[in-house]
């Protein structure tokens, strides 16, 4: 029997619902951005992020039925992101989400952003099964795990500083770019050298998994500091392919290393960074050579979006991991 899910996701400034059906097939996935609004202050401003998702969750919820050619009594399952996030920005989607359960009877799932984000893989990849190796990385996080099972991870690396995607976000900011300045950086580099510049590439001790990338931010900012006091000219396109390949080498080399050391022969990314086309052309390239296969969801899957959160839920339904209508946001929720 096909089971379906409507998903909320809330966490930051992307109000967003989907209907997906079977964790694998997505029904529809409306996604409001509120980048324009944000994009003035130089980053997401929470109490105006859950002003806004107040606005428009209820529309939202409308057009996710409407596109998909469902109603309310066609959904068996209500899926929602319990964090890591925005505590006000969560709560919208969490309030939402127990009013539809309660109100239909039907249960409720709250699910963690970041096992969303590995989750976007099974909506674009249909045949795509556990175990992987998975390198989750974006704005929030960096994580490299071993996914055993649907539900089931091995946390063996995070970042001790910043997240993956926060570097290129505060190197673009020094750069001029509006955020989140990722993207365009990701645009920069197909223009630039990535041997101009010697960035760090911080590997921390041997056979750590860790990630740290606030040096080679720092080292970016310093080399633009220096290269203005001494009046010689910056070329973007080479600071950005610079500092995107020493991103790149790091993660591609302990993402590799990993999979090495479990036998493993399918590697997952996952998170907005995952859109990278460096990082997937990079990754893509050692796999064919070391004979492992290489998944990463479609460019609108990578970035936030309740399509990843319904697959999420229905895989930790089917699992037996129903949450009750008591559980409430965790803002520093981990893997
Ligand atoms: O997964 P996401 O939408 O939000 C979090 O859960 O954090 O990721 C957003 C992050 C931003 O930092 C953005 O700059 C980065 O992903 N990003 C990229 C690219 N597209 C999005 N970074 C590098 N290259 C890209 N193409
Ligand atoms: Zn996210």
């Amino acid at each position: 029997m096909d089971l379906l899910t409507l998903a909320i996701e809330t966490s930051c400034d992307e109000t967003s619902v989907a209907v997906i059906k079977n964790g694998r097939e997505i029904l529809s996935n409306i996604i409001s951005s509120q980048i324009d609004i944000h994009k003035k202050f130089g980053g997401v401003v929470p109490e105006i992020a859950s002003r806004k998702h107040i606005e428009s969750i209820n529309n939202i919820i409308k057009e996710a039925l409407n596109t998909a050619g469902v109603g309310f009594k066609d959904i068996d399952l209500v899926g929602v992101t319990r964090g890591p996030g925005l505590v006000g920005a969560l709560l919208v989607g969490i309030s939402s989400a127990k009013a539809l359960a309660y109100g239909l009877d039907i249960p409720l799932i709250g699910v963690n952003h970041i096992e969303g984000h590995i989750c976007a893989n099974y909506l674009t990849h249909e045949r795509l099964e556990p175990p992987f190796t998975c390198l989750v990385v974006s704005g929030g996080h960096s994580y490299l795990l071993y996914a055993k099972g649907y539900v089931d991870y091995e946390l063996v690396g995070r970042t001790r500083d910043d997240a993956a995607g926060e570097a290129f976000d505060k190197v673009a900011r020094a750069l001029g770019i509006p955020y989140p300045g990722g993207p365009v950086i990701d645009e920069l580099s197909k223009r630039g050298n990535p041997h101009a510049i010697d960035f760090p590439r911080i590997f921390l001790e041997d056979n750590s998994y860790d990630f740290s990338f606030s040096g080679l931010k720092t080292a970016v900012l310093n080399y633009l500091n220096g290269e203005k006091q001494n009046k010689r000219e910056i070329i973007v396109e080479d600071v950005a392919a610079s500092f995107q390949q020493a991103v790149l080498d790091v993660l591609v080399d302990k993402t590799f290393r990993l999979a090495r050391e479990n036998d493993s022969k399918k590697i997952v990314l996952a998170g907005g960074v995952a859109a990278n086309k460096g990082l997937r052309a990079l990754v893509e390239e050692k796999g064919k050579k070391e004979g492992i296969e290489i998944f990463y969801p479609s460019k609108i899957l990578c970035t936030d979006n309740a399509a990843m959160i319904g697959s999420a839920a229905y895989f930790n339904y089917i699992n037996g991991k129903e949450s009750d209508l008591g559980f409430t946001v965790e803002p520093n929720l981990g893997l």
